[in-house]
């Protein structure tokens, strides 16, 4: 094991490091890294963190439900965690309220294919489920950790709520809201903040989250603001005065498995403030480009691909940077075939390529070497290409009027 990680381990970085003595994974909302070519042993991970894994009685489970075949990247354990999931299927089927909850820290103009697959799941769920949502963009929390300022980061949020809203959340059943200006419109809101802070002390801070006494008192409570979204009564506007039934109304958190020490912290104060605990659904990592060591990152331009590249950006960044687990020669690769499990083009399409019978003959194809990397690539790079122009398209639609129709706060619409 390298030295960085001794030392990371000294520290206690979010106690989320793996394997002292083999390959080491850190997984924590800043971080996210492996040792190992093949990514994050995200078998370990959901033990360590004490989620449960999403398995394939529970995806039948959601199938008999809905009476269709689920989302594909719940069907390829793309989301392969949880945490009381069952629960909210039960709710549903009970006709019991719950709401949903995710969000974005708005720390780029460009967010990249990583930040789009939580909303894309979002929207399936809101979809079926026909339950109202709420979508916090944490312009403090990227004050704090990035050398951004306010104005900035206010700014970045509503340019990246755009891309949101581009994804088709439907307009009366969603609430947008930036941290800097709900705070300030909100007493209910704000309360909730105050009423976790004083149930967490910096001990229980410093081991969630491997936050030390040299970090600044912002970023220290700032969990509480992450959290304060999973109570109905944050929202009053959407879920009325506070009360025993508003209190029992669950929230369902999809979203990559990184933001989980916010929800860990959160499940364990919800009893203490009378609420049920908000219930989570975990994705994976989209890689970065250059392989499954690192996840996609905003702020490393090259592992990434952005939801402002031009086709031509798109075909390159593949071609020239996306790592291949094809072999050296092409004589050599038709006959030893290619690895799928460290080959970058192909874990993308795990992601977006819908067609499940067609990934299957890719794989297939690919790992007997009949397929070559340069054939998987332009395959993925004319998806990537699809996608993010349908994208750019609806994004382009995406008024400041409609920005502030999501972002006002206001009754939604929904059946209970
Ligand atoms: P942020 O902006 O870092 O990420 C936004 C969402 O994208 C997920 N994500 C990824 N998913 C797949 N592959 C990747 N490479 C990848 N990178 C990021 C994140 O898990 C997240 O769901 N603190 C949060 C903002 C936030 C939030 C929330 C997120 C506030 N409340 C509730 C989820 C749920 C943040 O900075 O996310």
């Amino acid at each position: 094991m390298c030295e960085m990680y001794d030392e990371i381990l000294t520290e206690g970085l979010n106690g989320v490091i793996i394997n002292k003595t083999e390959d080491v994974d850190i997984v924590n909302p800043w971080n996210v890294s492996s040792t190992r070519a093949t990514g994050v042993d995200y078998e370990k991970l959901t033990k360590k963190f004490g989620c449960t894994k999403i398995t394939s009685e529970l995806i039948k489970k959601v199938k008999s439900i809905i009476n269709k075949d689920p989302h594909h990247l719940l069907t390829r354990g793309i989301f392969f965690a949880h945490r009381d999931f069952d629960i909210i299927l039960d709710m549903y089927v009970q006709k019991k309220p719950f709401f949903l909850y995710t969000g974005r820290g708005p720390s780029s103009e460009a967010m990249h294919l990583g930040h789009l697959i939580p909303f894309i799941f979002t929207k399936w769920l809101q979809d079926i489920f026909d339950v109202p949502m709420v979508i916090q963009m944490t312009d403090d929390e990227k004050f704090f950790w990035k050398d951004l300022t306010l104005e900035q980061t206010h700014t970045l949020a509503i340019e990246n709520a755009k891309d949101i809203i581009a994804c088709g959340f439907e307009l009366d059943k969603t609430f947008i809201f930036s941290d800097l200006d709900y705070i300030s419109q909100s007493r209910a809101f704000y309360s909730h903040i105050l009423r976790i802070q004083k149930l967490v002390n910096f001990n229980q801070i410093k081991s969630i989250f491997g936050l030390g006494e040299s970090d600044s008192i912002g970023k220290i409570q700032f969990p509480a603001v992450e959290a304060a979204p999973c109570f109905t009564g944050s929202f009053p506007h959407i879920f009325g005065v506070e009360n025993a039934k508003t209190k029992e109304m669950r929230c369902l958190i999809p979203c990559a498995i990184d933001q989980d020490p916010y929800f860990r912290m959160t499940r364990d104060v919800a009893p203490k403030l009378g609420y049920a605990k908000p219930a989570m659904i975990y994705s994976s990592f989209i890689p970065s480009l250059q392989g499954a060591q690192t996840k996609m990152s905003a702020s490393e331009e090259m592992t990434s691909i952005y939801l402002t590249d031009t086709p031509n950006q798109i075909k390159n960044k593949i071609n020239k940077f996306a790592f291949s687990g094809g072999k050296d020669t092409i004589e050599e690769h038709r006959e030893k075939g290619g690895d799928c499990s460290i080959d970058i083009p192909y874990q993308y399409l795990k992601f977006f390529m819908e067609d499940d019978k067609k990934l299957e003959q890719i794989y297939q194809d690919y790992t007997i070497g009949k397929m070559l990397s340069g054939e998987i690539k332009k395959q993925l790079i004319q998806i990537i290409q699809d996608i993010v122009k349908d994208h750019q398209e609806k994004r382009s639609k995406i008024t400041d009027e409609m920005v502030k129709a999501y972002m006002t706060p206001r009754k939604l619409k929904f059946s209970y």
